[in-house]
């Protein structure tokens, strides 16, 4: 069994990169960022990537990506909040070419998932786990008794009329200047729907603003348990490390 694996957080203003200890589910060493090009374009990305690993030269194995869309057996399938270079994009093959290493992508809140679920809030928990993702977008992950169900993509469910994640996400808030009160109001609108879909056992909520959880979890109106996230900033880059170990036994 590996036990140690790496993981990129790919995100707007900064991809990240560490070490990950699988067993305890945390970083082994430290986390090297580098900026995110603009255009943040596939190939812009392989690079910053490529210059990222420089850091790691004695690192070997396989290396975890995350990507803010569908991710289908490698390829991007969706590009909401991404360079539209993105659709089609078989990002395994772009990465691991231009890296020299085994790379794996995944989606980001599907990262979030996998981490929440093994190492996090959900360690441990039966049934249906919804881990939403507030940032941008709203990113989700479904784990039915621990295993993860990869792209549900349930920030783009019609709320109100319009796509969910651009009236409930963390930016609508900021955008639009609302109060936790107000935005507390849409999540449960939203949060409301997801439970009228999935009957889920535990709702995860994750992104960056879930550290002031304190502020308006406690606000949001619904009958099923709602805990924040745990891992905060570090779970993409665990859960993408863990995908890519997962992945590569697989193969
Ligand atoms: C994308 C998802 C992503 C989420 C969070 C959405 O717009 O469609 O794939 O997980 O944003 O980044």
């Amino acid at each position: 069994m590996v036990t140690t694996g790496f993981g990129i957080d790919f995100g707007g203003s900064g991809i990240k990169g560490a070490y990950v200890d699988l067993a305890a589910g945390d970083f082994d060493g430290e986390r090297v960022r580098v900026p995110t090009p603009q255009p943040a374009t596939p190939a812009a990305v392989a690079e910053a990537v490529v210059e990222l690993l420089d850091g790691f030269p004695d690192r070997t194995g396989p290396v975890g990506i995350t990507v803010p869309g569908i991710v289908h057996h490698g390829v991007v399938g969706s590009a909401a909040n991404i360079d539209p270079g993105w659709l089609g994009a078989d990002a395994d093959a772009l990465f691991t070419e231009a890296t020299g290493h085994e790379v794996h992508i995944v989606n980001d809140a599907d990262a979030a998932g996998l981490a929440e679920a093994r190492y996090g809030a959900a360690k441990g928990r039966d049934g249906l786990v919804i881990v939403t993702t507030l940032g941008t977008g709203i990113g989700s992950a479904l784990v039915y008794d621990g295993a993860l169900v990869p792209n549900s993509e349930l920030g783009h469910l019609e709320l109100d009329g319009r796509n969910a994640e651009q009236y409930a996400a963390n930016s609508a808030r900021e955008r639009e200047e609302l109060s936790y009160e107000e935005w507390a109001k849409r999540l449960t609108a939203y949060y409301r729907m997801l439970e009228a879909l999935f009957s889920p056992d535990l709702i995860v909520v994750g992104g960056g603003i879930s550290k002031k959880a304190d502020r308006f979890l406690h606000l949001i109106d619904v009958g099923t348990e709602m805990v924040p996230a745990t891992l905060r900033n570090r779970a993409g880059i665990v859960g993408a490390a863990l995908w890519a170990a997962e992945a590569a036994a697989r193969h």
